[in-house]
């Protein structure tokens, strides 16, 4: 009984180690520590639009025009989808329409509406994706 104990001690320490080493290897390797790719929908944009846009925005309020204009930003493929006409184009999003919402000057149609304008920081990620 006693015996069995420590010997099953032993082998998760010996686990342990083998899964430090194994961690060390990975994280050093240079697939890792490359630099930080394009922005991703899901790393990037997903969480601006979800703490600025989906109050409104969202799947559940689509039928209630006045709340959200008919356009959904829940999920990549709503963003893809617009209202009846696109909402984004890709690889040229600078002249979307979505980039024009959330830049133009005019205080009534300034995306988050009513609120205060999304940061350049935002704005700049959502221009390159
Ligand atoms: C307080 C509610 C609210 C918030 C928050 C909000 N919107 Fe809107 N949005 C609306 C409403 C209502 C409309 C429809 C009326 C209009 O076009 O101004 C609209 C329209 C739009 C349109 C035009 C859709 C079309 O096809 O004409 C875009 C693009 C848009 N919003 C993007 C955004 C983005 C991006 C955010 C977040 C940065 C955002 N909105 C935040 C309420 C909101």
């Amino acid at each position: 009984m006693h015996h069995q104990a420590r010997s099953s001690c032993c082998f998760a320490r010996l686990l342990l180690a083998t899964c430090a080493a194994l961690w060390f290897t990975l994280s050093s390797s240079p697939a890792i520590a490359a630099p930080p790719a394009d922005p991703t929908y899901w790393e990037d944009i997903r969480p601006i639009l979800r703490k600025n846009c989906t109050v409104c925005h969202s799947s559940k309020n689509l039928k209630e025009l006045d709340v959200s204009g008919g356009l959904a930003l829940d999920s990549y493929a709503a963003v893809r989808q617009g209202t009846k006409h696109p909402v984004i184009e890709s690889g040229k999003s600078g002249a979307s329409l979505l980039v024009e919402r959330i830049t133009t000057e005019d205080g009534d149609k300034r995306m988050p509406l009513g609120a205060t304008p999304l940061n350049t920081e935002a704005i700049a990620l959502i221009r390159r994706e």
